[in-house]
């Protein structure tokens, strides 16, 4: 009889977990599986793709969100960091890198609001240069210093401090490549409501 009891009160933990699986997971994958990309969003580029890499590497994602909320739901649109995201503005994210903390803001339409690569540079070199009250830490790993910069290569306007012995600094392939990344990021074509 307790036998019968214990097998039921099994049946009954994995039914409950299988309908949280269905309701949380399963379902919202079929209907999501097959959503069409916003007219407007473009696939990343081998470059972009490899400046995405670097920002799951380096954790900007522990600080920075890329999800624009409704008026209703926070101060979004009143920062205007741009409309209310849809999840057709994502089809391209693998892994998606919505975030949950905003130590920082929000970066979903940085490329719109910031679009110069030069002022990226310095940012990632040292924040407190171009935003002074800044928190965010340094990145100078994504930077090298040079005798001279290649002809095109980026410089980076730092201090001398910076420069023992006069050189240059530029980006290393990751820092330019996550900077394109960045500078891509814009979803504020139109969508339907
Ligand atoms: C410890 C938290 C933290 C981390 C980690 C972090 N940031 Fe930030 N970030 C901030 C804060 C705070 C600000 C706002 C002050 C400023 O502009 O520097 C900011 C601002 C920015 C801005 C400017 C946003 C705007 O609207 O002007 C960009 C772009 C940015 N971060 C990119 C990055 C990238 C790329 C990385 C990873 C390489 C990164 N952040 C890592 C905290 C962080």
């Amino acid at each position: 009889m307790i036998f019968i009891r214990l097998w039921m009160f099994f049946a009954g933990v994995l039914a409950v977990l299988f309908l949280g699986w269905v309701g949380l997971v399963g379902a919202p994958g079929v209907q999501l599986a097959a959503l069409p990309a916003q007219t407007g969003l473009r696939p990343y580029t081998y470059q972009q793709e490899h400046g995405r890499q670097i920002y799951i590497r380096e954790g900007c994602v522990y600080c920075h969100t890329q999800q624009t909320r409704p008026p209703g739901f926070g101060g979004d649109q009143g920062r205007r960091w741009g409309r209310p995201s849809v999840p057709g503005d994502y089809v391209f994210d693998q892994p998606h890198l919505l975030g949950t903390s905003r130590t920082g803001p929000d970066l979903l339409n940085i490329g719109a609001r910031q679009p110069s690569a030069e002022w990226h540079y310095a940012h990632l070199f040292n924040p407190r240069a171009v935003v002074p009250q800044s928190i965010m830490p340094r990145f100078p790993w994504l930077f090298e210093l040079k005798a001279a910069a290649d002809p095109g290569e980026p410089v980076v306007d730092a201090p001398a401090e910076f420069r023992p012995g006069g050189g240059v600094i530029t980006p290393t392939r990751e820092g330019v490549d996550l900077v394109e990344y960045l500078r891509g990021m814009d979803r504020t074509y139109p969508v339907k409501p």
